[in-house]
């Protein structure tokens, strides 16, 4: 049997275990998925102590993933090292590869579900935290032009210019809110980075700046349908939930860890059930 799994703290109402293991039932593969919960100070220890175990493979998150990408024992690619954060590790390998599936969960939710070309799209991301990382450096990789507003405006810009340093021929601006009007009015995507909105009936964007040219994905997926989502809805615009994006980072581990397509049909069904309950 293959045991994946997620670490993290905590861990206790993570969607993770019933999204891949819906996944293994679908393929019939003899899996499992389980959650640990190490201690602060102990992640090298459960990575390294997980690689001797056989474990195949682990998710990583709060408050471990920026840890895990400095960890000099795991092979963190280049788009994960960019970012500073991994959240999928592969053990099958000689070597244990770190990579960040935030990334791609991001651009496969706009892409797949909000039917976003992103080669040529000019994108606004709110927030600059964890997620506005995944989020711009994605974007950037799938050639947008980028421009992240976050309430700090200085960590917008910094991360802004991290973008343009790392991935070739990015561009890439950051500023406050205050920007948000005037960068949405030509803009084609729209994300929310922000935790603003969880479990509240907030939005850190006006609403009389969305437009239906847009395509709009909130990273928050409890509400599933966010006050933002509402108002993007209102406004005319494609809308795609949290969900989704949680689906395709979880899909695209998968696939790194068994070099299967994902049965991202199921996963979401699994998901979803979890989410309405
Ligand atoms: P995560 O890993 O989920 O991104 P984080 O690193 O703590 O978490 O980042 C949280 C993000 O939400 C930041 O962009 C934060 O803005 P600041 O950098 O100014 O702190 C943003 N955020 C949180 N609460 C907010 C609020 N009430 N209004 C606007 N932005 C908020």
């Amino acid at each position: 049997m293959d045991v994946y799994g997620l670490i993290g703290n905590p861990v206790g109402h993570s969607l993770s275990p019933p999204m891949h293991e819906a996944a293994y039932d679908t393929l019939g593969l003899d899996a499992r998925y389980v959650t640990f919960e190490p201690a602060e100070d102990a992640v090298a220890a459960a990575v390294e102590g997980a690689g001797a175990l056989g474990v195949a493979g682990l998710n990583v998150t709060v408050p471990f993933k920026q840890d895990v990408a400095a960890l000099p024992s795991v092979a963190t690619d280049d788009l994960a090292s960019a970012v500073g954060a991994v959240n999928t590790l592969d053990f099958s390998d000689a070597s244990v590869t770190g990579h960040n599936t935030d990334v791609e969960g991001a651009v496969r939710a706009l892409r797949e579900q909000g039917g976003a070309s992103l080669s040529s799209a000019t994108a606004v991301v709110v927030g600059a935290g964890g997620a506005g990382r995944a989020v711009a450096f994605g974007l950037a990789d799938a050639g947008a032009s980028v421009r992240v507003a976050n309430r700090t405006a200085s960590r917008a810009t910094d991360l802004a210019a991290a973008v343009e340093r790392e991935v070739d021929g990015a561009t890439a601006t950051g500023g406050g809110l205050d920007a948000l009007d005037e960068w949405l009015a030509d803009a084609d995507v729209l994300v929310n980075a922000t935790s603003v909105g969880m479990e509240t009936d907030e939005t850190p964007v006006p609403a009389n700046a969305l437009h239906e040219r847009l395509v709009v994905l909130d990273a928050v997926y409890a509400p599933l349908e966010t006050r933002l989502l509402r108002d993007a809805a209102a406004a005319g615009a494609t809308t795609v939930d949290g969900a989704w994006m949680l689906l395709h980072q979880g899909a695209a581990a998968f696939e790194h860890w068994t070099g299967e397509d994902a049965p991202v049909d199921a996963m979401n069904d699994a998901l979803r059930s979890h989410l309405d309950a």
